[in-house]
């Protein structure tokens, strides 16, 4: 794998930079739980925040970044677009009504709900509004990507899509690569459910780290910054030590063998619209 061990944040096509690691706060109620797990990420060094319109807690998200005293340029903040409303640019005003910014670093299409490209000229509207640093997609294939570009004035730079080990899209990855935008990951962990996989405990024995290390590393050591998600204050800070190991090229063999996507360009399995 070429990136290097301690790098820690990734050049995005536009020039800003997001860091490679970011807690998420998909299905995290908000309220008292939300607030915690942000205020405590921010305490232990993450600088990447992941959330939602769809998930309803970026109000909490907000309330945790005001109350850690971290300087809010210092944190790079992601919403999505949910695109059963219809505009892109009054939806993102109501998203920073809640978060108490006026800006954030990234604002994505959460999913292609009604084709990939309607919705593109109000991201691009909402960051020539200074509304958000930098514009991208979710959940989008090789092939909505090309429809983007198709239309686009200025390309996504992130598409976010489940990847880890069992869903290694390395034809997306690729097209993304060839057209300068960042594969971002979300649900490294298969949810959880890689935590007990035999491949990557024998593998997180051997380097002595913990199952979910080796996958957020996984992620991270090949450029692809990785969302992940917990309540626990344990399991953030563990999951936040990725950077000061490295997994060898057999590591990489091993898990990337677990693929059962038939590394696919799609970016899901299944639409849920
Ligand atoms: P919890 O929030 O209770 O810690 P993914 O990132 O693939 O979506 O997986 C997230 C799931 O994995 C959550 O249910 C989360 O639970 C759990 N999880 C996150 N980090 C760890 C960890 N270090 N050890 C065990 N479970 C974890």
């Amino acid at each position: 794998m070429s990136t290097s061990t301690n790098q820690t944040t990734r050049k995005l096509a536009d020039g800003n930079e997001i860091p490679l690691l970011g807690l998420g706060v998909w299905q995290v109620p908000d309220g008292p739980d939300c607030v915690k797990a942000v205020r405590w990420a921010l305490e232990l060094g993450y600088r990447h925040i992941d959330t939602a319109q769809a998930y309803r807690n970026e109000g909490s998200v907000g309330k945790a970044l005001k109350e850690s005293g971290v300087d809010r340029d210092d944190v790079f903040i992601t919403t999505k677009f949910l695109p059963r409303a219809k505009d892109p640019v009054a939806e993102l005003e109501q998203s920073l009504r809640r978060l108490g910014l006026d800006h954030v670093d990234l604002y994505i299409v959460h999913w292609p709900e009604g084709g990939p490209t309607w919705m593109w000229p109000g991201m691009e509207r909402a960051r020539e509004l200074g509304y958000a640093r930098s514009i991208g997609v979710s959940n989008f294939s090789e092939t909505e990507l090309a429809s983007v570009a198709g239309i686009a004035d200025v390309m996504p730079v992130v598409d976010q899509v489940n990847f880890n080990p069992t869903a290694f899209r390395r034809v997306l990855l690729d097209a993304c690569q060839r057209r300068d935008v960042v594969l971002e990951a979300y649900s490294p962990l298969g949810t959880g459910s890689l935590l007990s996989d035999a491949t990557v405990g024998a593998i997180a024995a051997r380097v002595g780290r913990t199952p979910a290390q080796v996958l957020l590393r996984w992620c991270v050591q090949r450029g692809v910054p990785v969302l992940s998600k917990s309540t626990h204050r344990d399991r953030i800070e563990a999951n936040g030590r990725i950077f000061d190991f490295a997994l060898t090229d057999e590591d990489f063999s091993q898990l990337d063998a677990l693929d059962r996507t038939g590394g696919t360009g799609n970016g899901l399995e299944q639409p849920w619209w």
